[in-house]
C-alpha cells in the first residue's frame, strides 16, 4: 500500500468514526443507537477500533460461557488469592517473599496478577465503594490479559452474534483482538516474577490449555 493511500484510509476512517461518535451523542433517546452502530460497525471498527477500555471477565461470559468456567477454575481466574497472607507460604518462602504480608495493594504484584494494572480502564488501587466494585471484575489474571482491552472489539463480537455470520479471525485482530503468541504470555512469564523457576520455567510454547482455559470449537470462524 503507498503512502497516500494510506493517508487516504486513515483520513476516511477518522471521518466514518466522527460520525459514529457524532450519532451516538447527537442522537435522540427515541432513535435507537445501538442498531445504527451495530450496521455500521462491520465498517468502523475494523479499520478504527473502540476505546481500548478494560471492561471485565464478566461481559465475555454470557456468549462465552463454556471458555467462562474453564477459566473460572483455574489459577488465572485466582491469581488475586496467590497474593493474600498466608496463602503460598510455601512458595512465597522458598522465593524470598513473606508469608505473613498482604501483597495484594503492591503495585509490584498487581502488574502481573491483575487484568490491565496501570492501563486504561484497566485494575487499579481505589478508595470509593463504587469504583471498588468495578474492580472485582479485573481482579485476576482475566480474558483481556491474552486477548486484549474489550472495549475495541466487544461491539463486533455482539454484531456477529446477532447476526449469526461468518467472520475470518483477522477481522477480530482488526477491531482491536490482540494476537496471542508466546511473547504475550511472556510478557508476565519472565524473571521479573519472584517465584520464576530459572532453571524450569513453565514453557508457554507447550500448554495445551492456553495457560487458562480448555479450548473449544469456533462455529461461525471461516479459516
Ligand atoms: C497478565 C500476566 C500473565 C499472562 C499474560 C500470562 N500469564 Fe500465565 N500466569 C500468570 C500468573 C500471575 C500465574 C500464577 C497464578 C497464581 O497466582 O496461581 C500464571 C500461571 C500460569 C500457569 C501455571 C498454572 C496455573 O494456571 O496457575 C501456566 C501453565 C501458565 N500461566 C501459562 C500461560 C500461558 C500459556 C500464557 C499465554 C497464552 C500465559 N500464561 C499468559 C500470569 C500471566
Ligand atoms: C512479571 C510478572 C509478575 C510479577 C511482577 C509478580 N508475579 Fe507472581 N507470578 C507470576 C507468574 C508468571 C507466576 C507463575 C509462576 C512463575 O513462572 O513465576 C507467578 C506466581 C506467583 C505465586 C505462586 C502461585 C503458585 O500457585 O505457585 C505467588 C505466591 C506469587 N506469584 C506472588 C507474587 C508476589 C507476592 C508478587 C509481588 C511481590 C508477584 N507475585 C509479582 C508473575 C508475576
Ligand atoms: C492466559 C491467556 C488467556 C486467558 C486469560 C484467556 N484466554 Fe482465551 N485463548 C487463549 C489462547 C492462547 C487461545 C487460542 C488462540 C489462538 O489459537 O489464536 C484462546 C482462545 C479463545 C477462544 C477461541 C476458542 C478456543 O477455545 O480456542 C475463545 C472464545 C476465548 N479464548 C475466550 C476467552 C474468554 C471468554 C476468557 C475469559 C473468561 C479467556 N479466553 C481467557 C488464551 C487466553
Ligand atoms: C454478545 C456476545 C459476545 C460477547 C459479549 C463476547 N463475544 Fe467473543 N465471540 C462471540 C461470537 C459469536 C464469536 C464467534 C464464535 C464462533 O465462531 O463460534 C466470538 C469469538 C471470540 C473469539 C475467537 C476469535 C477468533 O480468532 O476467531 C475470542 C478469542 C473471543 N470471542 C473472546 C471474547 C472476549 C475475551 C470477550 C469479552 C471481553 C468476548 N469475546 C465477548 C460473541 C461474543
Amino acid at each position: 500500500m503507498n503512502t497516500r493511500l494510506t493517508i487516504g484510509l486513515v483520513v476516511a476512517s477518522t471521518v466514518v468514526g466522527f460520525a459514529v461518535v457524532s450519532f451516538r451523542l447527537v442522537a435522540p433517546a427515541s432513535a435507537s443507537p445501538v442498531t445504527a452502530v451495530a450496521t455500521m460497525s462491520t465498517y468502523v471498527i475494523p479499520i478504527l477500533g473502540g476505546t481500548p477500555e478494560y471492561i471485565g471477565a464478566k461481559k465475555c461470559k454470557k456468549c462465552h460461557l463454556k471458555s467462562f468456567k474453564s477459566w473460572e477454575t483455574s489459577g488465572k481466574a485466582k491469581s488475586m488469592d496467590s497474593l493474600k497472607p498466608g496463602n503460598k507460604a510455601d512458595v512465597k518462602s522458598k522465593y524470598g517473599l513473606d508469608p505473613t504480608k498482604d501483597y495484594t495493594t503492591d503495585g509490584n504484584c498487581l502488574a502481573c496478577h491483575t487484568t490491565g494494572y496501570g492501563k486504561e480502564g484497566g485494575y487499579a488501587l481505589v478508595e470509593d465503594e463504587k469504583a471498588a466494585k468495578k474492580m472485582e471484575a479485573l481482579a485476576g489474571i482475566g480474558c483481556e490479559s491474552c486477548h486484549g482491552p474489550g472495549g475495541t472489539y466487544i461491539d463486533l463480537h455482539e454484531e456477529i452474534m446477532k447476526l449469526k455470520r461468518k467472520y475470518k479471525s483477522e477481522e477480530m485482530h482488526a477491531a482491536g483482538m490482540w494476537r496471542i503468541d508466546k511473547d504475550r504470555c511472556a510478557s508476565c512469564h519472565n524473571e521479573k516474577s519472584p517465584t520464576y523457576d530459572k532453571d524450569n520455567p513453565i514453557d508457554v510454547a507447550k500448554v495445551k490449555n492456553h495457560g487458562a482455559h480448555a479450548r473449544f470449537p469456533l462455529e461461525q470462524r471461516e479459516e
